[in-house]
């Protein structure tokens, strides 16, 4: 018999999860269903329950259910209560639920392993104080920059997120305003704006000489914040596909104890969008 997996969303009909999920078990010879389903907002713990019920054992959870999984897990790894957020369940042996959240393992490992790129000893600028950034900032402050500066369209958020982090490495919070004179070696679009086809009001010369620049977005064009980061001095920049197929690699490992290789994967979804 398969074993049932699936990711929740609203909207979820892009999601790529299933091709990826396919292709990692596909590749490991590992007999699985993963399916879309579409949860209306309010309705997500009987959608789950009903689920893991009906003999489900894995779900992965997007936007914007990553707190109601949060919520919904009756168990919580470390590294899910710092971050404040569930991308991942999975029904334990013991036959509770497990939120855990595989997003930070996504960057740090697409960031490091698959683009090469350093963080430790480099000044860090995070567009965004939403979940997106307080679910990486542990796994990028373990990285060991120099700093991060957290920088959002509205400064209360960014403050608050840097004061809860504080113990975990030297972090600041401010507007966008503030950024002006200021250069950083790494920058990280963790903002939604992306998604509006909106960039962020950043000052000019944010990009230190051989700067990295990383959108969490990803799609089917350049996104348009990439773009400008290349016309203001980024020397590198990557979406955050790579981030996505990680994510799911470490979800994927978290329920059948394997670590998929990725790199074919991401090519794989390179040529299809
Ligand atoms: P997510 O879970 O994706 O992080 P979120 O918690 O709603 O979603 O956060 C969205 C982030 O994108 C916030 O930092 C938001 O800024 P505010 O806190 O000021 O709302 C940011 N954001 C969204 N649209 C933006 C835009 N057009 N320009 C700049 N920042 C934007």
């Amino acid at each position: 018999m398969l074993d049932n997996y699936a990711v929740f969303g609203n909207p979820v009909e892009h999601s790529k999860s299933p091709d990826i999920h396919t292709a990692f078990a596909e590749a490991n010879n590992e007999n699985i269903s993963y399916k879309r389903q579409q949860i209306d907002i309010g309705i997500f713990d009987k959608a789950a329950h009903n689920f893991f019920e009906s003999g489900g054992k894995g779900l992965n959870v997007t936007v914007p259910f990553k707190l109601d999984a949060y919520n919904f897990a009756e168990k919580l790894t470390k590294r899910a209560k710092i971050a404040g957020a569930v991308n991942t369940l999975s029904l334990r042996n013991d036959g509770k639920i497990l939120g855990d959240t595989t997003d930070g393992i996504g960057i740090t490992r697409d960031i490091v392993d698959n683009l090469g790129w350093i963080i430790n000893g480099k000044k860090v600028l995070m567009l965004g104080a939403g979940g997106a950034v307080r679910g990486i900032l542990q796994p990028i402050l373990e990285l060991l920059p120099y700093n991060v500066v957290i920088a959002n369209r509205t400064i209360e958020k960014a403050l608050t997120l840097s004061k809860k982090f504080a113990d975990m490495g030297y972090l600041l919070g401010c507007d966008f305003q503030m950024l002006d004179g200021q250069q950083f070696d790494v920058v990280i679009n963790g903002t939604s704006a992306t998604l509006s086809n909106k960039i962020p009001p950043l000052p000019r010369g944010l990009f230190s000489k051989n700067a990295v620049c990383y959108d969490m977005m990803y799609g089917s064009q350049q996104s348009i914040f990439l773009e400008w980061a290349k016309n203001n001095g980024a020397a590198q920049v990557s979406d955050g596909l790579g981030m996505l197929v990680e994510q799911a690699a470490e979800s994927f490992y978290i329920w059948r104890g394997i670590r998929p290789e990725t790199r074919t994967v991401i090519s794989m979804l390179k040529k299809q969008i």
